[in-house]
């Protein structure tokens, strides 16, 4: 084949830049801010801080990118096992970021969830992910949806319990519980599964994140730490996703 026709015969294939497939439903694990910190001589929670203004270019990007669905991880059940200073200065700054972004998030159509298990985090912090859920629920713009005290076991365990309550009640038939049944006890029963799951920082684990949800997801490790994750390093991202051949277990052709 010559030159050109290979060219178009791969334009053909792979259509034009912009018909490329697009994630609809993103998820980040935003790891590096500590890094981010020690690196400036800071305390960690000066990473945390620049980490969380980063959060407000990204969703602001998701319309244009065509993410509908924007998912990211604030703080893990295991989290927890850092120092008081850490974690008290963690639960303050979401604290704030809901009462500082909140208006700015319902302004720009953003719909606002929170997944993660809500009983293990202060009463002060459940009252504004509660209120902003509310304040945001009738938006149909980009749906973000913040991880905050979120472990993907503690979710599936969670999730397990209330089925089986569901079964000694009589409300499911144990012959009924599939693949479909399960994942409506999951925190994330309204949302479609991610089609990509970015971490920043260098580290390529998944850390207890969506594990259900990501089945099939795409990963992408890259070593920018949040706090440096720009809206051109997410749409850099995005387009590489575009090129990736997504079978589902399927086979070409
Ligand atoms: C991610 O950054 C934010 C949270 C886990 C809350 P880290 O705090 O994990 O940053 P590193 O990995 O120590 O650099
Ligand atoms: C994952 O990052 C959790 C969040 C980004 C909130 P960690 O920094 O806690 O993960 P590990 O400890 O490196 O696996
Ligand atoms: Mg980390």
């Amino acid at each position: 084949m010559a030159d050109s026709e290979e060219a178009m015969a791969e334009e053909i294939s792979l259509g034009a830049p912009g018909d490329r497939p697009r994630p609809c439903h993103v998820a980040i694990i935003m790891d590096g801010n500590g890094r981010w910190a020690t690196m400036r001589g800071r305390p960690r929670l000066f990473g945390h801080h620049a980490g969380a203004r980063r959060v407000r270019e990204i969703v602001e990007a998701c319309p244009d990118l065509g993410v509908k669905y924007l998912t990211i991880f604030g703080f893990s059940t295991e989290n927890w096992k850092r120092t008081q200073i850490e974690v008290a200065g963690l639960m303050s700054l979401f604290r704030s970021y809901i009462r500082k972004e909140a208006r700015a998030l319902r302004d720009r159509n953003v719909r606002v969830r929170f997944i993660g298990d809500r009983p293990g985090l202060d009463e002060k912090l459940q009252a504004l992910m509660d209120e902003l859920e509310e304040m945001t629920a009738e938006c149909t713009g980009t749906n973000l949806t913040i991880a905050l005290n979120y472990g993907g076991r503690d979710e599936v365990a969670r999730a397990t319990k209330r089925l089986a309550e569901d079964v000694a009640s009589g409300r499911l038939l144990p012959e009924n519980v599939d693949e479909e049944t399960l994942p409506r006890y999951l925190d994330t029963y309204v949302l479609p599964d991610p089609d990509l799951v970015i971490r920043t920082s260098g580290e390529a684990r998944i850390s207890n994140f969506l594990l259900w949800q990501s089945a099939y997801a795409e990963y992408e490790f890259i070593d920018t730490l949040w706090p440096d994750f720009t809206r051109e390093v997410f749409a850099g991202v995005l387009a590489n996703f575009g090129k990736r051949d997504r079978r589902f277990g399927g086979a070409k052709g």
